[in-house]
């Protein structure tokens, strides 16, 4: 069985292209049997923000926790488990002012976390989710942030989600994405098939058949 974890981020519903390319990829991946998906919507159920208790809470041994910093970190500890028990991540964001919704920072913010999703010995960080794969839908507005476009540089989602799950131990990670998407009706549709290619592609390459 390969489980898939899904994360929407888009604050619209059913005209979200990025939601509208999950959609897509996760129906290619409930074809094959058994396989499972959990979904988390970062719109319909936010996520808090971490508070000072939580930070505690996260430097603090397990054994040693006080009773409001359990309460604190449980959202967290929830959140790490389903990351844990995900093969392939899933998440479709937009890009807002150049970055990534706030509704998906307030996830992040849960789920990287010192002795649970990496380790730091005093020299050196290492990832402790390993062996997983990600793809990351991303829808943006205007053209030219992705392929080494005019707007690259301001591309602060794409290379901010790969280096942050390369961080965790996630090195397989791919990126799917949709420019243009307040653009006219027909430049929409053909960017959107290509995503849909995009998914296609995914599906039949090695990364897929690896799940088994
Ligand atoms: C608050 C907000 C900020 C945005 N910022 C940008 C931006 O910086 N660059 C861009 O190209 N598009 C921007 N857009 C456009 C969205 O990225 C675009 O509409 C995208 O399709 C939204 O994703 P969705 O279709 O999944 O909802 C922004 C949209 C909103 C609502």
């Amino acid at each position: 069985m390969t489980r898939l974890l899904r994360i929407d981020a888009s604050a619209r519903s059913e005209d979200s292209v990025s939601r509208q390319i999950a959609d897509y990829f996760a129906a290619r991946f409930s074809v094959a049997p058994g396989n499972a998906i959990a979904i988390r919507d970062l719109v319909t159920a936010p996520i808090p923000h971490i508070a000072n208790v939580t930070i505690k809470g996260y430097y603090t041994p397990t054994d040693q926790l006080s009773v409001p910093m359990k309460a604190a970190t449980a959202l967290s500890d929830l959140l790490i488990h389903e990351l844990r028990e995900a093969d392939v991540l899933l998440i479709s964001t937009p890009m807002y002012n150049f970055s990534i919704p706030s509704a998906l920072k307030a996830w992040i913010d849960q789920i990287v976390r010192i002795g649970q999703t990496f380790s730091y010995d005093g020299k050196s960080f290492t990832g402790m989710l390993p062996g997983k794969r990600a793809v990351v839908v991303v829808a943006y507005g205007a053209g030219g942030y992705t392929n080494g476009g005019g707007f690259a540089a301001a591309n602060f989602v794409e290379p901010y989600l790969r280096f942050l799950l390369n961080f965790l131990g996630i090195a397989d990670v791919t990126f799917i994405s949709i420019e243009q998407t307040t653009a006219d009706h027909a430049t929409i549709e053909a960017n959107k098939r290509k995503a849909i290619a995009a998914v296609d592609a995914w599906f039949a390459g090695p990364a897929f058949a690896r799940a088994g």
